[in-house]
């Protein structure tokens, strides 16, 4: 047995803040509600859900997740968070049209009391909202003291030592890494200059970092995937994790494209199309948005194929993402990808997905287990960037000098190993070869 890392027990309640309560924060906050009140399972969610094995496979020792190492309990979160129109959770969720009224009446008296704080929100970084539920400041940085000033009241009027902050609001703008973004002095100047280069979703996760809470981004903005605000979660002993949730498409991307590789099938294109109706998809209408997802959407196959090592299969692919806005379909998306490929003597080949999914249905269990891992990293004296968060995201952050790993596989495995690694357990190579000793 290795040294084991110190974890902190968690004790009392762990805040959940989160900016954006649409969608997939609503689902998420209902569907923990119900999970509490035992009138619903938390399918997809790995840190109630599932389990890992230890030693070796004949030891037969295989706890839950949750029973290896110490998460919070369901039982112990509190939520809050911002948002642009004033309703409260109860309102929110029956707009988004995720989930059943029937479900909803039934955590009606809990999630009602959940109101949004007025949100920091411009209009140039997300063109297709209005919003009315805002702060008012005269700079960016006075916008982040407010931020800092709603987290104290929450902290304080819940009795809180733990937070974690998961931004599920609305995609933002296209913004490339700008000078400004380089180091915290010049990132703060900035903030104090209102300098175009700091979005909105860069001021909340300032604000959480700077208040020593740990930060995941759950769209696929720039906002804490900078220099300044890595640096300064390394300072402040923060960890932080993006970006874009893993959910529908690209979920299917990377089951499906190292599955393709490992049997050394060839690629020549892959079609993706996408219809959806939710608000994210009528935000994602706005080209400027689309490109900030479409940058996420795209790496994805690049990464995990690495054409470079193998360009007799992979040099030449055509790689095509559209997203449509359609309102009929509301929150449940179509996502078709057509895709061609070819075997051996270059024969070719096709398959075709067609993914009836809920976006929001994948993307709540995906909050939990970032929710809790996060404050689990916090207790382990874990900061900035989380590697082996991956696994959830679209995009993962990484340090400078590394690629990203996209394979879902791997990044199961590096998850994995990292838990074992905390409670000082051997990590699992799957060498196995003692077993035929
Ligand atoms: N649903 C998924 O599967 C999925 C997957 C990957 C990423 N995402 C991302 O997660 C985010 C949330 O998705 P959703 O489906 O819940 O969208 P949504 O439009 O239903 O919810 C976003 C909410 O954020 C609010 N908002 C916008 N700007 C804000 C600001 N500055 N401060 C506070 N609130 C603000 C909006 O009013 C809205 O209520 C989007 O960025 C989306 O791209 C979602």
């Amino acid at each position: 047995m290795k040294e084991t890392i110190t974890v902190e027990k968690p004790k009392g309640k762990l805040g959940v803040l989160l900016p954006g309560l649409g969608a997939v924060a609503t689902t998420f906050i209902a569907g923990v509600t119900a999970i509490r009140k035992d009138i619903a399972k938390p399918i997809g969610s790995l840190t109630q859900m599932g389990t890992i094995r230890l030693g070796k496979r004949t030891e037969k020792r295989v706890p839950k997740i949750k029973e290896f190492v110490e998460l919070a309990d369901l039982n112990d979160l509190v939520f809050a968070g911002w948002d642009i129109f004033a309703d409260d959770v109860y309102q929110a969720a029956l707009n988004a049209g995720v989930l059943r009224k029937d479900l909803l009446d039934k955590v009606r008296s809990e999630i009602e009391q959940i109101k949004p704080m007025r949100a920091v929100f411009d209009q140039n970084y997300v063109k297709k909202l209005h919003g009315t539920h805002v702060k008012e400041a005269r700079t960016k940085y006075d916008y982040a003291q407010m931020l800092i000033d709603d987290i104290q009241s929450f902290k304080a009027s819940n009795n809180l030592n733990r937070m974690v902050m998961v931004w599920c609001a609305s995609t933002e703008v296209y913004l490339k890494p700008d000078p400004v973004h380089g180091t915290i002095e010049s990132f703060e100047k900035a903030m104090k200059d209102n300098h175009p280069a700091i979005a909105p979703s860069m001021i909340y996760a300032y604000a959480s970092i700077a208040s020593g809470i740990p930060f995941a981004n759950g769209a696929p903005n720039l906002t804490v995937d900078i220099p300044a605000l890595s640096d300064l979660a390394r300072e402040k002993n923060v960890p932080i994790a993006g970006k874009d949730f893993k959910t529908g498409q690209t979920l299917m991307k990377t089951i499906l494209a190292p599955g393709l590789k490992a049997r050394m099938i060839g690629l020549e294109g892959w079609f993706s199309t996408n219809i959806l109706g939710n608000r994210d998809g009528e935000v994602l209408d706005d080209p400027e948005s689309f490109k900030t997802k479409e940058e996420s959407k795209l790496s994805v196959l690049e990464y995990i194929l690495q054409p470079e090592v193998y360009p007799d299969l992979y040099s030449n692919f055509y790689h095509k993402v559209r997203i449509n806005y359609y309102p009929p379909r509301g929150d449940n998306k179509e996502g078709w990808d057509n895709i061609d490929i070819f075997g051996w003597l270059e024969y070719p080949m096709q398959i075709k997905v067609d993914f009836l999914c809920r976006d929001s249905i994948l993307a709540a269990p995906i909050v939990l287990d970032l929710a809790l891992f996060l404050d689990l990293a916090q207790r382990c004296d874990m900061r900035g960037i989380q590697e082996w968060l991956s696994f959830y995201f679209k995009s993962p952050m990484h340090a400078p000098n590394l690629y990203p790993e996209h394979d879902l596989f791997i990044q199961l495995m590096k998850l994995k190993n990292t838990l074992r690694h905390l409670k000082g357990e051997e990590l699992i190579t799957h060498l196995g070869l003692e077993y035929y000793d």
